[in-house]
């Protein structure tokens, strides 16, 4: 009897989780609602059936429970029956892949008005080429893949001049347009999914896989990454911007082309030099460093990364948080750097200083530390030599002091906080794993050897 009421208690509430937990879809914001009428169907099925089955056992458990006076009788065929039940198993399974099959024949089957656009993945992150004036997307072949192409484009292909190449995890897409997705991966396995569009599917390396959509409603939509493709996986993330078409082709115009990529005038260290005169006063002479004035070393480190961090300063998003005492001062600083030109130029310059490495001031257990840097060397590097296809800069040789003070603020959210600082939101997620101040120390004075 107890048995019956629990397996009653066990249906009713399940029947009344179902309708009242604050867990269903995110509101959806494309045109697959049919996806979720396939899995509402799905739902209905195994839902009437699991209530059935369960209704039915309790029913048989009272009913033919155990009475001296009373012999089972022993019945192995019974045809009537078992006509019903597959008949009935049969109708249940269709009714759940049928409509799936359709769902699926169109979410493959591209509109012919679809505009289309390429996600490239890697470990562990995310960027996207759309076609230029022709409306083609240039021919790739990841053995082109360089830091000056990383797309791969072929130079030699006329469609891909135009292609333009977006670097960030943010894409855009127009409001009420279909598109049709291009997926490409560099390295392993990753899976493009946005919950809001109800779109998901495999990069392959190798090949290309694709699936249409059409964003239905302005707004952000975080893309993940739903295929574990190594140590920073949980930090693969990205953004969808879906804006009004005018808004949109602002924004895509603000990219460049392949061939506008090409042609980057390189820096003149000569007129750089003059312009490092304001830097010299904190980074030093030689852009070794100083601690007194909180400047971290300069030299040694990447063009690639030097620019990128200027630039998020200028834009205000690396230097904003109200606790980042330093990054305030810096932020200002950075806007001197009128233009381009003149940001490349004092790069120019900086490549010239010699590379001294940095004194060390903090101890810590070596070997604790090499363990930790585990984690860290899958983007920086097993000697912390930086990687620009991971976008992340050189550790060796930079001031400890430095290094700590930039995994505390990882930690607090006061850098890599800022929502349009991709990389630094995905350092975020990596510092977390440092729990202590002393698990810091130890990391950073294994750094120290390096
Ligand atoms: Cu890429 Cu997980």
């Amino acid at each position: 009897m107890i048995l019956v009421i629990v397996i009653l208690l066990l249906v009713v509430g399940t029947v009344l989780f179902h309708f009242l937990s604050p867990w269903w879809f995110t509101p959806i914001a494309s045109n697959w609602s049919a996806i979720d009428d396939t899995i509402s169907i799905t739902m209905w099925v195994t839902g009437v059936v699991f209530i059935a089955v369960n209704l039915f056992v309790a029913y048989a458990i009272y009913k033919f429970r155990y009475n001296k006076n009373r012999k089972a009788a022993y019945e192995p065929e019974n045809k009537k029956l078992e006509i019903w039940l597959t008949v009935g198993t049969s109708l249940g399974i269709a009714a759940m892949l049928a409509p799936g099959l359709i769902v699926w024949a169109n979410f493959v089957q591209v509109p012919d008005e679809a505009a289309e656009i390429e996600v490239l993945a890697q470990q562990w992150r995310w960027s996207y080429r759309f076609p230029g004036q022709d409306g083609k997307l240039g021919n790739v072949s990841t053995h082109l893949v360089s830091e000056s192409n990383p797309f791969g484009i072929n130079p030699q292909d006329p469609a891909g001049q135009d292609d333009i190449l977006v670097a960030g995890n943010e894409v855009h897409l127009p409001e009420g347009k279909p598109v049709k997705v291009l997926l490409r991966s560099l390295d392993v396995l990753h899976n493009f999914a946005v919950p809001q569009f109800r779109v998901k599917m495999d990069l392959v390396p190798g090949m290309v896989s694709y699936f249409w959509f059409t964003p239905t409603r302005a707004g952000t939509y975080e893309i993940l990454c739903q295929e574990l493709c190594g140590l920073a996986h949980h930090a693969m993330r990205g953004q969808v911007v879906v804006d009004t078409p005018q808004e949109y082709q602002n924004w895509l115009n603000s990219h460049p082309t392949f061939s506008q990529t090409q042609i980057v005038v390189k820096g003149d260290p000569h007129t750089g030099q003059s312009l490092y005169a304001v830097c010299a006063a904190c980074h030093g002479m030689e852009g070794e460093g100083n601690a007194l004035t909180n400047s971290p070393k300069l030299s040694g480190l990447s063009g690639w990364y030097l620019e990128h961090q200027l630039q998020l300063y200028k834009q205000k998003i690396r230097g904003a948080h109200k606790e980042d005492i330093y990054g305030r001062q810096m932020a200002p600083m950075a806007a001197v750097l009128a233009d381009d030109t003149a940001m490349r130029n004092v790069l120019a310059y900086i490549d010239t200083l010699p590379d001294k490495p940095a004194v060390d001031t903090i101890t810590g257990n070596v070997n604790r530390g090499r363990n930790y840097y585990v984690n860290c060397a899958s983007c920086h590097g097993d000697r912390g030599e930086g990687n620009f296809f991971m976008q992340a800069p050189r550790l060796a040789g930079q001031q400890d002091w430095y290094l700590k003070r930039q995994l505390q603020n990882f930690k607090k959210g006061i850098r890599g906080g800022h929502p349009d600082d991709f990389n630094g939101r995905q350092m975020a997620m990596m510092a977390a794993i440092l729990k202590s101040e002393q698990a810091i120390d130890d990391l950073v004075a294994y750094l120290n050897t390096l």
